[in-house]
């Protein structure tokens, strides 16, 4: 994995987002998306570079990196939900090729079976995006997550719930999701990893320091991978 240190959040932002526009207009057809707050600035940036200059987006497929289990159909927090506005609809890319893991089917262990039966199906992913968890989770993918995890249903972690909070707006978040398991993620072609800010200072100078997998820092299994990128504000890798 290669590491980048900017600047800033927003030099991240900027970097992320033109990473992937040069991905997406080398005919990327499967993108791999992850959500929360490290994302939107990126796929805003994204969505004004693809205004300015639009690329093809007809071949694209966007799939998702994990969803909350237990939110009603059409819920705002819903990932899926959150893709569709954020980058999906602006981009063009019509909600039959957004893609997520079936969270209201009554066998779970089915429907993460038959999502990463989907990658496979799509070709695999060209380009997995990840952001990082306080705790070092990728997707979630929590602390003692294994490497040769698949698609799964999994309980959030305490920390993990605390700070995915501020989203729900008073409520309390889901304690359960589905998520690529570490496996999966390390299938895409490409991987992308963006933290920046204080928050994500303690779990990224972890990951600086461990190159070889911890499953008490998930991410560290991305060193495994041969074509990564983490790109990192100097607020987060700095010293
Ligand atoms: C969340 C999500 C991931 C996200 C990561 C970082 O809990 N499971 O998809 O990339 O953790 O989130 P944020 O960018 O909001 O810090």
């Amino acid at each position: 994995m290669i590491v980048q240190v900017v600047e800033s959040a927003s030099n991240a932002s900027e970097s992320a987002a033109r990473l992937i526009e040069a991905q997406l207009r080398q005919g990327v057809s499967v993108l791999g998306v992850a959500t929360g707050s490290t994302f939107q600035p990126v796929y805003e940036r994204l969505v004004s570079a693809h205004r300015q200059r639009p690329f093809d987006t007809q071949p694209l497929h966007i799939v998702l990196l994990d969803e909350y289990v237990g939110l009603s159909v059409g819920h705002y927090n819903r990932y899926r939900s959150e893709i569709i506005r954020a980058l999906a609809g602006p981009l063009g890319v019509p909600p039959q090729r957004v893609h997520a893991p079936d969270v209201d089917a009554s066998d779970l262990d089915q429907a993460c079976r038959q999502y990463d039966e989907l990658l496979t199906g799509l070709g695999g992913v060209d380009l997995q995006l990840l952001g990082l968890g306080r705790n070092g989770h990728i997707g979630f993918n929590e602390p003692g997550a294994d490497l040769s995890a698949r698609t799964r249903l999994v309980q959030l972690a305490r920390e993990t719930r605390e700070s995915n909070k501020s989203f729900f707006s008073g409520s309390e978040p889901p304690r359960q999701a589905v998520t690529q398991g570490i496996a999966t993620i390390l299938d895409a072609r490409e991987v992308l990893l963006v933290a920046t800010g204080s928050e994500k200072r303690s779990a990224v100078q972890r990951l600086l320091c461990r190159h070889t997998f911890d499953p008490d820092l998930p991410a560290t299994a991305l060193w495994q991978h041969k074509s990564g990128t983490a790109i990192f504000d100097r607020t987060a890798a700095g010293p």
